[in-house]
């Protein structure tokens, strides 16, 4: 799969595209074209593959099957209106988390709408399959590439089969979340997380479910 990581130079675009870049063609996206080149040649030390490439948000877009949306929440409005243009008919995912976190507390803080997830529908065109998912996955832990954390993907049936297969590529272990609808549920985790490292003093907090398969 060709996958665009738009904003992919930050945290949890450094995690996705190491997880990803040994089975995937990973397009690091940026504003800035230089900036994407400079991570590529970073992120390729820690994969030990050259199937990165860096480039702008636009161009990643333009190539890809699917789009992650690997920006902070208070950006994702004007990032998806820059690529809009190119994003019909695309699988995106979007990890985003609408957070406000202090020195001593994690908040979440959504839009009207309930969710980032559901704020991105509002705003992708109706072509393009939206899921919702990797929220509760520390982007340092990812770059570790031992960490098996679980994931929840909500959202659009064609978009969370690629989550669900992205993840599975990742070292993740996927669980269905149901619809898009759920996602707040999914991305009021992230500051749960949040607050459980601060106020225990951990690092790389995130989830693992148990269950028992009796009845299944
Ligand atoms: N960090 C984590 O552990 C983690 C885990 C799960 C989910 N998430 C979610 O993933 C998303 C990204 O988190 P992050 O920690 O990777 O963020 P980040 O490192 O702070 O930023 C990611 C990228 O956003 C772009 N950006 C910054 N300011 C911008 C602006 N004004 N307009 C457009 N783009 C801008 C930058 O790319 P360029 O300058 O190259 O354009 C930057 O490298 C967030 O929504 C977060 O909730 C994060």
């Amino acid at each position: 799969m060709k996958i665009a990581l738009v904003g992919g130079t930050g945290n949890i675009g450094k995690g996705l595209a190491v997880r990803w870049a040994s089975k995937h063609d990973v397009l690091i996206g940026s504003r800035l074209e230089e900036k994407a080149k400079t991570c590529v040649l970073e992120y390729s030390k820690h994969a030990g593959t050259t199937r990165l490439v860096g480039c702008s948000n636009e161009s990643a877009v333009e190539q890809a099957d699917v789009v992650v949306l690997c920006v902070p929440f208070e950006y994702v409005t004007t990032t998806i209106e820059s690529v809009r243009h190119v994003i019909e008919g695309k699988c995106v995912i979007s990890p985003v988390v609408p957070m406000r976190v202090s020195s001593n507390r994690a908040e979440y803080t959504p839009p009207e709408e309930g969710s980032a997830a559901l704020l991105v529908r509002t705003i992708l065109p109706e072509s393009a399959s939206l899921a919702s998912a990797f929220h509760t996955v520390p982007a340092k832990g990812l770059v570790n590439p031992e960490g098996g954390y679980d994931v929840v993907v909500c959202g659009e049936e064609e978009a969370k089969k690629v989550a669900f297969e992205l993840a599975i590529d990742a070292n993740l272990r996927p669980f269905d979340g149901g619809p898009l609808e759920n996602s707040p549920l999914v991305e009021s985790l992230t500051p749960l997380l949040i607050n459980l490292g601060i106020y225990n003093n951990l690092k790389n907090v995130s989830i693992k479910f148990l269950y028992d398969d009796i009845g299944r």
